[in-house]
């Protein structure tokens, strides 16, 4: 595996839904004291205040949100299709009832802000900036309803502080 180097988003050029939505990301935070990592589909990337930024969705009910929220930092992992079982087993087994990174058999290293995973193609280390959690009264088209069980997920606006790429 060649290793991951310190890049810049200029070097970036992917399809995004395709890159989020399909090939999914591992969402990690923590440290070498203890990590927690989870598969996500849903998210974006863009530009606001003036920052070139992530936005991740995350429900309550995630063992992951307590890591994130007790962070600086988190970060996104964007592995290969080879990869796709263990990204399976970190999006439905939960950290509160086992080791998911031992189960899944992926490799933590270790920013100086974030933890990531070796076998990635492409890392973005992420600064937290905002954090609010989205509500049933803010909702518009109704269709949206389905996709909740009084669970709205927290988004989190990150300025990508660093882009680590094969
Ligand atoms: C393909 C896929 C995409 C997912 N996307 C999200 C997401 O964007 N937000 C979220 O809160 N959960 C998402 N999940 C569910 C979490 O990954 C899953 O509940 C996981 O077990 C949470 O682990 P944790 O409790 O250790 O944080 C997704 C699961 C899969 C399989």
């Amino acid at each position: 595996m060649s290793e991951l180097i310190k890049s810049d988003y200029s070097a970036l050029s992917f399809n995004l839904f395709d890159k989020i939505g399909k090939q999914w990301m591992l969402i990690t935070a923590g440290d070498e004291s203890g990590l927690n990592t989870m598969t996500a589909s849903w998210g974006g990337m863009g530009v606001l205040w003036n920052k070139n930024v992530v936005y991740i969705f995350i429900r309550p009910q995630r063992h992951t949100l307590s890591f994130i929220d007790n962070s600086e930092y988190f970060s996104l992992s964007f592995l290969g299709e080879e990869y796709k079982k263990a990204l399976l087993l970190c999006g439905t087994k939960s950290g509160k009832d086992c080791d998911k990174v031992k189960e899944s058999g992926l490799t933590p290293a270790f920013d100086e802000n974030a933890p990531y995973f070796k076998e990635a193609e492409t890392v973005l280390i992420c600064k937290k900036l905002y954090r609010q959690q989205l509500s049933a009264d803010s909702v518009i088209d109704e269709r949206i309803f389905k996709e909740y069980n009084n669970d709205y997920h927290f988004v989190f606006v990150g300025e990508i502080t660093e882009v680590l790429k094969r």
